[in-house]
């Protein structure tokens, strides 16, 4: 009962706090996306199962009070991380990412896509659920800002990327995607390899605690809902310290690890030292 009042006042109080813009609803079309070769099972880091979890969310994903809600005020965080990763924004400009190439790994239907694409970012968006390419190949022709310079999104697998495509990317991003992967160090593995040397790579993921299975799984899915029920498996949670190994095992120096907070009352996200939760972490890849 407690919870079930607690829930409603909050969602209240954030509801308010998000710009309110008017709703967009998917038409997905039938026309050709761009695909490209598959791997072999073995060597894949789907998870189909989590896929097509994702996929069943597509008429939500661009609802900024929906089940995608806290993707859309993540970006508050995520894009001003990214871009003072790779650029130095004591010079303030428009476009700061303007000569930057950026692939979004797990894009989904383009959120954080769409974002560094506003900063002039010229970016790849890649996911393993054709619905949500659909969506947010549809979805890069509504904002007007980004009318010059869409995202290119292509459905596919960073492994399957990665063997055409080496060296090429200034950032590689994926962000709440690495806990929904199968065979995490083949997914790391393949992020760096389609990055630059000194180019930097950024991860946003929950820690593997038994608070962030308490907060983010119970509470976050279960209690306020403000994530799809049933999205996270606990055991596929990864700690700094993994995801730090696996970086450093393959050629990349981890610059920064910040931990992140979302505050249920404000509806904001913020970094912090702690992180128990959640965490950001940015890694530069050595020659
Ligand atoms: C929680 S969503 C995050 C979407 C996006 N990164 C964002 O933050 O707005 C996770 C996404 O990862 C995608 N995904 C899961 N496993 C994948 C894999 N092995 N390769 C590519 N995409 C994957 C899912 O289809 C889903 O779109």
């Amino acid at each position: 009962m407690w919870s079930q009042k607690l829930t409603r006042s909050i969602l209240d109080k954030t509801k308010n706090t998000v710009f309110k813009v008017p709703r967009w609803k998917p038409v997905v079309s039938s026309r050709c996306l761009q695909t490209e070769g598959r791997t072999t099972q073995s060597q894949s880091t789907v998870d189909a199962a989590d896929v097509e979890f994702f996929s069943k969310q597509m008429n939500e994903w661009w609802d900024p009070y929906g089940k995608m809600r806290l993707l859309h005020s993540m970006n508050l965080l995520r894009v001003p991380f990214v871009r003072d990763g790779l650029v130095n924004t004591a010079q303030k400009e428009l476009y700061p990412l303007k000569d930057k190439k950026i692939l979004d790994v797990g894009c989904g239907g383009g959120i954080l896509s769409e974002g560094l694409a506003r900063l002039g970012a010229f970016v790849t968006g890649i996911d393993a659920s054709e619905d949500l390419i659909r969506v947010a190949d549809e979805h890069k022709n509504v904002d007007p800002k980004i009318a010059y310079n869409k995202p290119v999104y292509l459905h596919t697998t960073v492994e399957d990327h990665a063997k055409k495509v080496s060296n090429l990317y200034d950032g590689v991003v994926a962000s709440e995607v690495i806990e929904h992967v199968q065979n995490q160090e083949l997914f790391v593995k393949s992020c760096v390899h389609t990055l630059k040397p000194g180019g930097r790579i950024f991860f946003t993921t929950p820690n593997r605690t038994r608070m962030s299975q308490f907060a983010v799984i119970f509470l976050g899915e279960n209690v306020l809902k403000y994530i799809p029920q049933g999205a996270h498996q606990f055991e596929k949670f990864i700690t700094p310290t993994e995801l730090t190994f696996l970086l450093e095992r393959n050629n990349c120096h981890v610059e920064l690890t910040y931990g992140v907070t979302f505050n249920p009352v404000t509806g904001k996200w913020d970094f912090s030292e702690f992180q128990q939760l959640m965490y950001a972490i940015q890694a530069v890849k050595l020659s």
